[in-house]
């Protein structure tokens, strides 16, 4: 596996839980439920991620802005998080900004696949894209684990 299929696991996971998070209609335990499992897979696939793969990007002149712009992305991708997190889950206000996080998560999503991953390719060595994919699928589990 390489780095860009590591990361991807990931990214289906996000996918499959902002959509189970948009499909619950006012069931309170279920929406905090799901909501706690994508914020834990959000926070340490971003954690993970920048460690692994966008730290050294940064060495690069071709992919420094790139790494910027996805590092500030999940900052305020964390930042929605934190606003849901003093909402009543039965409002309709947390339902808007459940859709907000869920838009936000899959233009971030898009652009790394689309975007970033490509000129990443361009950067690191073969010998790097599997040995970051080590480093990044060690660095997931723990942060998961820790956040049980
Ligand atoms: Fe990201
Ligand atoms: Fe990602």
């Amino acid at each position: 596996m390489n780095i860009f299929e590591a990361l991807r696991v990931s990214h289906e996971t996000q996918r499959a839980l902002y959509t189970r998070l948009l499909a619950t209609e006012g069931d309170k335990p279920m929406r905090q439920h799901v909501f706690t499992e994508l914020k834990r897979e959000l926070l340490a696939h971003e954690t993970a991620e920048e460690r692994c793969f966008y730290v050294p990007l940064f060495a690069h002149d071709a992919t420094v802005d790139a790494s910027r712009h996805a590092i500030a992305e999940h900052h305020q991708m964390d930042e929605m998080v934190e606003d849901m997190e003093g909402m009543e889950p039965e409002s309709q206000a947390w339902m808007e900004a459940a859709k907000k996080l869920a838009d936000k998560i899959e233009h971030h999503l898009t652009e790394e696949e689309r975007k970033f991953f490509q000129e990443a390719g361009k950067v690191l060595t073969e010998e790097q894209k599997i040995s970051l994919a080590k480093d990044y699928e060690a660095q997931f589990l723990t942060l998961r684990i820790k956040d049980e």
